[in-house]
């Protein structure tokens, strides 16, 4: 089921992004019903002929890598995820997935180990335990309580999880859809010493992702004086890994979350610490690799329209989920475009 949006314009209002937060990956709500979900198997997927062979994946530089985190609850938008990279990769045969999942919850692991394996019999992956309970002590609350939960976080801890041999990545949110090659946004120049790439929105009014307590401290809001610092989407960003560890982002991080545990200075969970560390220093990617907030706002859901410009990948950030308004029969309009990606069973296939 090919479907291409590329070439996809449309004028639309351009939105604000203040409460267009990125990804929400939580595992504290598993029901019964969730761990019983069934999933239909994925085509292979074959490399085009100009794809390079590549004998061992892992440590290729050569290889796409794309790291996701995993867990019960946004499985559907992960595979949804995993189905629409494949199958708009030329070289699909040389992308390896690394997916981190939360260490505490054993079963589940063992859970989305065999549904991936019985779903992408083909995918060359391999799954990272995040040790989530390290991170419990610095998350504070936030406006939605989704966004605290440690599985979140795990972006920050990349570079610890990978193998050292991995150099560059691609990291993906689990409720996003590719509609282009993702080797494009994998290739990515990060120039002498960027350490991130992403696009990022400099008509966001800036100031109101931190607290007046932070602009009003000078030794906290200098951190941004001497760059232009623009708001970017943690949901989709490419992260040289090397250049990550030699930098010791993540003790940056870190440092700022440990800050906000004394004093308020952000309202939103894992993303202002990624902005007071990156904001300003990254690679600019272009905006069609983050059609951001599908998901609508998080106060009321309203639905949402794609931002001028040309649609490489859509992402359903916000409160609502593609999966859940399709199935409270409520879509927004472009829900339809996620659609053709959902790989669950469905009770009427399994009866028949
Ligand atoms: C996933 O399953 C494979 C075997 O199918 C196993 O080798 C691997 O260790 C499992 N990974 C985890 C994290 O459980
Ligand atoms: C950005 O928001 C702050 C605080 O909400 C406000 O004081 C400022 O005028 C805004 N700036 C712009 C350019 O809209």
């Amino acid at each position: 089921m090919l479907f291409t949006i590329s070439h996809f314009y449309l004028q639309t209002v351009l939105f604000l992004f203040l409460f267009s937060t990125n990804h929400v990956t939580c595992t504290t709500t598993t029901t019964a019903a969730t761990t019983t979900q069934r999933f239909k198997q994925a085509p292979k997927f074959y490399n085009s002929p100009n794809c390079p062979t590549i004998t061992s994946l892992t440590c290729s530089d050569e290889a796409v890598h794309v790291a996701m985190t995993l867990d019960i609850k946004y499985l559907r938008g992960s595979m949804a995820a995993i189905l629409s990279v494949l199958q708009h990769s030329s070289c699909p045969e040389n992308t390896i997935f690394h997916f981190v999942t939360a260490a505490s919850k054993t079963t589940s692991t063992i859970i989305l180990n065999t549904t991936l394996t019985n779903s992408f019999p083909y995918l060359k992956f391999q799954i990272y335990p995040f040790q989530d309970d390290v991170v419990l002590g610095l998350i504070s609350t936030s406006i939605r309580s989704a966004l605290d939960c440690p599985l979140n976080y795990a972006r920050n801890y990349m570079s610890n999880l990978l193998p050292n041999c991995v150099r560059k990545i691609v990291y993906l949110d689990s409720d996003l859809i590719l509609v282009d090659d993702i080797a494009k946004l994998a290739k990515t120049n990060l120039g002498n010493d960027a350490v991130l790439a992403a696009p990022e929105y400099c008509n966001a009014n800036f100031s109101n992702y931190f607290t007046p307590t932070f602009w009003s401290n000078p030794s906290l809001s200098l951190t941004f004086a001497s760059r232009k610092a623009c708001y970017f989407n943690t949901g989709v960003m490419v992260i040289d890994l090397e250049r990550w560890r030699i930098g010791e982002y993540t003790m940056k991080i870190t440092e700022w979350m440990e800050l906000q545990k004394r004093m308020r200075i952000y309202e939103l969970g894992s993303l202002p610490p990624f902005l007071l560390v990156f904001a300003g220093k990254i690679v600019p990617v272009d905006h069609r690799w983050n059609q951001h907030g599908l998901g609508g706002d998080n106060f009321r859901g309203l639905c949402r329209d794609l931002h001028p410009g040309p649609v490489s990948l859509l992402h359903w950030s916000g409160k609502g989920k593609p999966w859940a308004r399709l199935d409270a029969n409520r879509p927004c309009p472009l829900d339809a475009l996620w659609a053709p990606y959902d790989l669950l069973e469905t009770p009427f296939a399994l009866e028949a």
